[in-house]
């Protein structure tokens, strides 16, 4: 399918790259077009890239990259949505990491902005660099999966498969609420155990 990831950061290009190499059509999108084609170029893979823009005419899926304090601007810029699915992997991180619960996710707040998209939260608390290798010795990193349109989260679940990781339908998009602590969370964890870690998913089903 067409993926197009807003934002050619640490997350994106790895994205853009795993993706490419699945099969993907990747179009990478940023604030620069000529830097997002130059992104692109170094990613390579068949891997394109322009402006936010292109990227989100060249899509059927896109991918919300960019920091967790501008996404309301980014997709509000961005509109109509025109019912396209919208994968949210941002963090409410900005600056200082706060110490308790949120009340209310920035997954919601990109729903909200965006009005007419179906926005999924994923890849959220999976640190950039165990995308190069999602396997660890007792199994694999999990990526839990949170929105309320089904078909937007079989997707995320899907492509969380072909990128190597664990799917794990999380429920409804309340759930970011949740989940986004859970990044933080790991964040912290990591100056306790060392940042090769990564959540893992038990289920007796399987
Ligand atoms: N790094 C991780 O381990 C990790 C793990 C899970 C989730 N996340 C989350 O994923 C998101 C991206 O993280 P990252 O590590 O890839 O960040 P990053 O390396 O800082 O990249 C973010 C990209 O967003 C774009 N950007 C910056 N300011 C912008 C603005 N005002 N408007 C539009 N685009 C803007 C920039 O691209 P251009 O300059 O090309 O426009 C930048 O390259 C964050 O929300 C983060 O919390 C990160």
């Amino acid at each position: 399918m067409t993926i197009g990831i807003l934002g050619g950061g640490r997350m994106g290009r790895r994205l853009a790259a795993g993706w490419a190499k699945a099969g993907h059509t990747v179009f990478i999108g940023s604030r620069d077009g000529e830097k997002g084609a130059q992104i692109a170029a170094e990613i390579g893979g068949g891997v394109r890239g322009g402006t936010l823009e292109e990227a989100k005419t060249n899509s059927e899926a896109l991918v919300l990259a960019t920091p967790g304090s501008v996404v309301e601007n980014v997709v509000a810029s961005l509109k109509p949505w025109e019912n396209r699915i919208l994968i949210d992997i941002t963090n409410p991180l900005a600056g200082r990491i706060p110490e308790g619960l949120i009340t209310r996710s920035t997954a919601e707040a990109v729903a909200e902005a965006a009005g007419d998209a179906r926005v999924v939260k994923a890849f959220n608390m999976i640190f950039a660099h165990i995308f190069d290798n999602p396997e660890f010795p007792k199994g694999k990193a999990a990526s839990f999966v949170c929105g309320d349109d089904d078909e937007a989260r079989k997707l995320a679940c899907d492509l969380s498969a072909d990128l190597g990781f664990e799917p794990v339908d999380a429920g409804p998009l309340a759930h970011a609420r949740m989940l986004e602590p859970l990044a933080l969370l790991i964040i912290k964890m990591a100056g306790i155990h060392g940042n090769d870690i990564a959540y893992g998913w038990l289920s007796r089903d399987k």
